[in-house]
């Protein structure tokens, strides 16, 4: 039983309850796991043996008997061992799962491919289950020649692949006024990162023919909410896809499935799901999704509109309250994902202190266009607590504000667009907590 202890100490950390009250409850628990850990885990991994192991020793279960042949699990998933790597929801944060949200598990992803079955999802109506052979995208409006595709006849265009994050615009927005989400994929888990394959969007419109006086694109899903979004024709014609595969496979229902449009660096609401219609307009549609919605109201009272962009922004995931420093002092890896709307990250720096001592964290993969970047640091720890963040500089030279400076330029009101620096304290024993220092 130590094993599983070891294997998984933030398994009892409370994670359906990331409210600060659960976590307390939640913490206490993993403290208890990780001390297990600690010892169990230390004496084989890092010392010299004390005594025969029996895991060596010995022949185990794996080892003795057969395992499943194949086909036993035509399309495979995760080993049972990983059976906590798993979106989750915050049941207090939506009235309903249907018009709600729930996160990527980002304390235990590596890497900056984000797998499909962890991708959040974020629907207002619900995931539709559309038959591809019954989907129909139109285009019309301002152009020479309005046309109907199927899927059959996008498939026949000319198509690319790209890595891109999609992040919603509320991720991050329960922090403004202060912390209140414990564990790293309630925090910042509003993000993922998949290649998409698809069509060039300039390729549809040029098909159609733009008329001269088209300026917009009204983007319409199929799905029940009807949710539909005004996009400039200038992103349009630059790098929007019109999308049907993720990481190689067809997207997945919650995803979108058979079609979605993908607005590299721009708020995910954009991201129009289930996509069956493109109008070509004059001027932007405000509808709900770009006006009562999707908006911040300053101090002014005046509201920000079309913030289109994500900004740079970055998040520890480990060590953060789901994934504690089990370890005990010593060698000891802080690990990280990066991004920005604007391009490529160009420097994360991380401090252990709480910014009065900042160190460059090293970028490992692939450094591609607004695409989530992995970092990491690796240091010697003396055991004593830590006030681990990170902090952005995209290639723009754009920096990751505090969370301070973000209040002084927009007030308390905001949801939308927080991409402030986040604060993981971590104590003596390793359990981690969310607080603010800025
Ligand atoms: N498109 C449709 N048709 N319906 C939706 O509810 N939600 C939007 C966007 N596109 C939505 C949609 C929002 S707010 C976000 S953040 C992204 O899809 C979420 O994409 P995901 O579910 O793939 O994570
Ligand atoms: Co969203």
């Amino acid at each position: 039983m130590a094993k599983q202890d070891t294997l998984r100490p933030a398994r009892a950390a409370g994670v359906p309850d990331p409210s600060r009250r659960g976590l307390l409850r939640g913490t206490l628990a993993a403290g208890g796991a990780a001390a297990v850990g600690l010892l169990t885990g230390r004496a084989r991994a890092a010392a010299p043996a004390a005594g025969p192991d029996p895991l060596i020793t010995e022949v185990q279960d794996w080892n003795r008997y057969l395992g499943d042949g194949v086909d036993s699990a035509p399309y495979g998933l995760p080993s049972e061992f990983e059976a906590d790597v798993v979106r989750r929801n915050v049941a207090w944060l939506t009235a309903d799962t249907t018009s709600s949200i729930n996160f990527t598990p980002l304390h235990a992803l590596d890497g900056i491919i984000t797998p499909n079955g962890v991708c959040f999802e974020r629907h207002h109506g619900g995931a539709a289950v559309i038959d591809p052979a019954e989907h129909r995208l139109m285009i019309h409006g301002l152009v020479d020649k309005p046309l109907v595709f199927t899927m059959a006849d996008l498939m026949r265009f000319p198509r690319v692949n790209k890595v891109f994050f999609l992040e919603c615009a509320a991720n991050s927005g329960m922090e403004w006024r202060g912390s209140q989400l414990n564990g790293c994929q309630f925090t910042h888990g509003m993000i993922h990162n998949v290649m998409y394959t698809g069509v060039p969007l300039r390729l549809l419109l040029e098909e159609a023919g733009v008329k001269p006086s088209g300026k917009w694109i009204l983007a319409e899903g199929a799905d029940a909410s009807g949710m539909t979004r005004s996009i400039p024709m200038e992103k349009a014609l630059d790098d929007c896809l019109v999308a049907f595969k993720m990481n190689g496979e067809a997207l997945r229902t919650e995803q979108g499935y058979p079609v979605r449009l993908v607005v590299p660096g721009w708020e995910g609401n954009m991201w129009v799901k289930w996509l069956r219609r493109l109008e070509v307009g004059d001027k932007p549609w405000q509808q709900r999704e770009e006006t009562s919605k999707y908006t911040d109201l300053l101090p002014n009272g005046k509201a920000r509109r079309f913030t289109w962009m994500m900004d740079v922004k970055s998040v520890i995931t480990s060590p953060s309250p789901q994934a504690p420093l089990s370890h005990g002092k010593g060698r000891t890896i802080v690990t990280g994902l990066a991004w920005s709307g604007a391009g490529t990250i160009k420097r994360v720096d991380v401090t252990l202190d709480g910014g009065r001592n900042w160190h460059r964290a090293r970028i490992d993969g692939p450094s591609l266009d607004k695409s989530l970047h992995r970092f990491y640091y690796e240091f010697d720890w003396d055991g004593s607590e830590l006030l681990l963040q990170s902090r952005a500089m995209d290639e723009k030279g754009y920096v990751q504000p505090t969370k301070t400076a973000l209040r002084a330029s927009r007030g308390e009101n905001s949801i939308y667009h927080n991409n402030g620096i986040q604060t993981w304290r971590v104590q003596a024993d390793g359990v981690t907590e969310n607080v603010e220092v800025s």
